[in-house]
């Protein structure tokens, strides 16, 4: 454990609130037993609703008219701990069973202190860090009142053009799979009722992140196969890690929309992973399958939703209106009314919320954004980076005083777009310190200039919501002269740290964009940066991958430090002068271009691989490999990965193979590693992936020391989904393997799986 997460440790167990111990399940059963036989069939459906705070549409029903009628079950938007005590309030006073809300928030990296986001989260490779962050961002968050996070959003994506690659973990699913359960576990630990935990949502189920061309919301065309084998094992690890809720995602999966999709929300989550928590739609979705061309009209959209599975509806509603027709109708029987009910009972009594209905806000108020949250938001955000090149030794920076560093670019003095669009409503920017600031925090000599300035071409709603006060637009004058100003400060300076990439609002929802190219006019300033002659490191501000083709030929020392949150500024000087060492990894294949999407390591074998002789199928007018693999990530150390061993050469169907290899720090200086497994099986009853990661540690070692690292391969690493067959095998056949440190990993192996 690292002195962060000690601190952090003695700091959670010290200030607990003292509660009862959780209820038993049987207890939990008895009291919603007790409870339902006391609820009227409009009470029911109240508790099927969530009610926005926020009035998105002009006729949304306010919360305080739904809560006092009874016709709030949740209520989601609302982050003030001070708001969220008073509409408890009505909810415990003013109606007649006093039936808690729930309030659930998109926390999904964090509530006031801003960890950084998700996917730069998922290139840490380190679950002990993810766990402990959510379990800090559910601290905050529930001190505030909101018990129940939308995350994680665990979305496999290959198409970095979809804005929401920013909130998952990447393309892997063995990774997408481990950081769910971290997630899970952070957020839950193992007793929600504690006044440092929260229900978490598996989120966006299932198959979001396959939007036709990275459009967001689009429809997504996912064969079964890649369903079960890509798509769903994030979703498996996090129903097997206790997730409480799922949410039902936006898109049409296979023509049919996820909210009203009984493959997804009956035949995979509620009979074969016999899940028994309850489901959310997303908002306004279940309204919106109407739009979608699938309802007819509002009442034939509550009517599909909710049969096909989905317990809340969120905001849109429509179970409020037609739900109680439905049922006197004779088209929705009230048992089905009460078996959606039950697990949203079940769930607030787990949480304790009719024993602790409020929250303490001053309490509160010390919770969030403390001094030890903002220690473990640094280290989150320095074990997220990823050292992409280090031509020479560029990096790090020597500490010297008398020399002058220019910091150049639109991310150099940027505060909300350290942060990601997921980070409150109603957060206050201030608090998050800069690059400019951190690198001044070392006591170095900083000279500051924008260059550029950059803008989406097409504003969504969030830009208005969330976006703060917008920049005024510089006059063409105005931009070549700030233009100029910049590379005047690059030539009079010894160092320039180029920091480029992206706002905030160009990432998640409604956030997709069609090309991979730098906005506005960065990569021109790079190119003019750069032509000075200067050392210059590109530090990049970005949730997605942008096109590095000139910059890593040209700029010796890339640093991806993404929307790092609120320690950003100090978390990138760190990492800069080597007070911190990057040991991050790329969770997604780096494309050259978008020409090259969709891109990722586990893709089959054709028929002529581009490694055979013969005519190969290849792009002719550029590599076919991305510009940097999965996996990729450099140190300021240096690793040797070698005597891999296997305990033996065949394994016995449903049985485990161990697996070891030797890491060693060959330099003199502390630093991580992540060791990564691959496989490929050969042959079968289908082609599988040229390789797969199926296993992965992330191992400190000082300066020359050396470990091993141990691997399991077992059942669940052997099988797949067969199409064929449909369902999961394990076959008996020969495996190639390979242990590394990205998804080229050269060391290999062979092992057979036999009967
Ligand atoms: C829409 C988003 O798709 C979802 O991720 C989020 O949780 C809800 N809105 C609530 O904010």
């Amino acid at each position: 454990m690292s002195k962060t997460a000690v601190l952090l440790f003695i700091l959670l167990s010290a200030t607990a609130v003292t509660v009862p111990a959780a209820e038993s399940e049987a207890t939990v059963k008895a009291r919603v037993d007790k409870l339902l036989s006391q609820m009227t069939l409009d009470e029911k459906i109240g508790q099927l609703a969530q009610v926005g705070g926020l009035a998105f549409l002009p006729d949304a029903p306010k919360p305080e008219e739904a809560i006092r009628k009874g016709q709030a079950g949740s209520i989601l938007w609302v982050s003030d701990a001070a708001r969220i005590n008073k509409l408890q309030k009505m909810a415990m006073e003013e109606t007649r069973l006093k039936i808690p809300l729930i309030f659930g928030l998109d926390v999904i990296h964090g509530y006031r202190t801003i960890f950084p986001m998700p996917l730069a989260m998922a290139a840490s490779w380190d679950m002990g860090m993810i766990e402990r962050v959510q379990a800090v961002a559910a601290r905050e968050a529930r001190a505030s009142g909101i018990s129940w996070t939308f995350a994680p959003m665990v979305d496999i994506a290959r198409d970095p053009r979809w804005g929401r690659l920013v909130e998952g973990a990447g393309e892997d699913p063995y990774l997408g799979a481990a950081v769910a359960r971290a997630q899970v576990r952070g957020f839950q630990g193992t007793d929600v009722s504690s006044p440092d935990r929260m229900l978490a949502c598996a989120k966006h189920f299932a198959g979001y992140g396959a939007a036709d061309g990275g459009r967001d919301y689009d429809s997504a065309y996912i064969p079964e196969e890649q369903m079960w084998n890509v798509y769903l094992p994030p979703f498996q690890a996090a129903r097997e890690a206790g997730v409480a809720t799922f949410m039902a995602a936006y898109m049409d999966l296979n023509d049919v929309p996820a909210t009203g999709n009984r493959f997804l929300l009956q035949d995979v989550l509620r009979k074969a992973w016999k899940f028994d928590g309850f489901v959310v739609s997303d908002a306004f979705s279940v309204r919106d399958l109407t739009t979608h061309g699938f309802a007819r009209d509002a009442k034939d959209a509550a009517f599909r939703a909710f049969t096909a599975g989905v317990n809340m509806d969120m905001a849109s509603g429509v179970y409020q209106a037609h739900l109680a027709a439905l049922v006197k109708e004779g088209k929705v029987p009230t048992a089905t009314i009460d078996a959606a009910v039950r697990p949203i009972l079940a769930a607030k009594f787990r949480l304790g919320l009719f024993e602790h209905p409020y929250v303490d806000e001053a309490r509160a108020q010390r919770m969030v954004g403390a001094a030890e949250h903002r220690k473990a938001a640094r280290e989150a955000a320095q074990r997220s980076a990823v050292l992409l090149r280090n031509e020479g030794g560029a990096l790090p920076l020597a500490k010297d005083p008398a020399k002058t560093i220019a910091v150049i670019g639109p991310l150099g003095d940027a505060k909300r777009d350290l942060l990601t669009m997921w980070s409150g409503f109603d957060l206050d920017p201030s608090k998050t310190v800069t690059i400019v600031e951190g690198i001044r925090g070392k006591g170095a000599r900083v000279e500051f200039a924008q260059g550029v300035q950059i803008a989406k071409t097409y504003s969504s709603m969030f830009d208005q919501m969330v976006g703060g006060p917008q920049p005024k637009a510089w006059t063409p004058e105005q931009a070549d002269a700030e233009f100029r100003k910049a590379v005047e400060l690059a030539n009079r300076a010894d160092v320039v740290v180029l920091a480029m990439g992206e706002l905030a609002l160009m990432s998640a929802e409604l956030a997709s964009q069609s090309s991979l190219e730098f906005p506005g006019r960065q990569r021109e300033l790079m190119e003019a940066v750069a032509a000075t002659g200067k050392p210059v490191v590109l530090v990049m501000v970005n949730g997605r991958p942008l096109n590095l083709v000139w910059a890593s030929r040209h700029i010796p020392a890339i640093l991806e430090v993404w929307h790092p949150g609120t320690e950003g500024g100090n978390a990138v000087a760190d990492l800069l002068f080597g007070d911190a060492n990057p040991g991050g990894k790329l969770p997604v294949s780096w494309p050259r271009d978008a020409g090259q999407i969709p891109i990722y390591y586990a893709h089959n074998l054709t028929h002529q691989p581009e490694t055979a002789a013969g005519f190969q199928s290849r792009y002719w007018d550029q590599p076919s490999k991305p510009l940097y693999p999965f996996g990729h990530g450099l140190s300021y150390s240096k690793f040797a990965v070698s005597n891999l061993r296997l305990a033996a050469e065949a394994v016995k169907l449903g049985g485990t193979l161990e697996v070891m290899a030797d890491v060693e720090n060959t330099s003199s200086r502390d630093g991580d590693e992540v060791v990564q497994l691959y496989i490929h099986q050969k042959a079968g009853k289908a082609s599988r992936p040229v390789r797969q990661l199926k296993g992965f540690e992330r191992v400190a070692l000082k300066a020359s020391e050396k470990k091993t690292v141990r691997f399991t391969l077992g059942k669940a690493e052997l099988s797949y989904w067969s199409g064929q067959d449909r369902a999961w095998i394990e076959e008996t056949e020969s495996f190639d393997l390979w242990v590394g440190t990205d998804s080229d990993a050269r060391l290999h192996a062979g092992f057979r799986v036999v009967p």
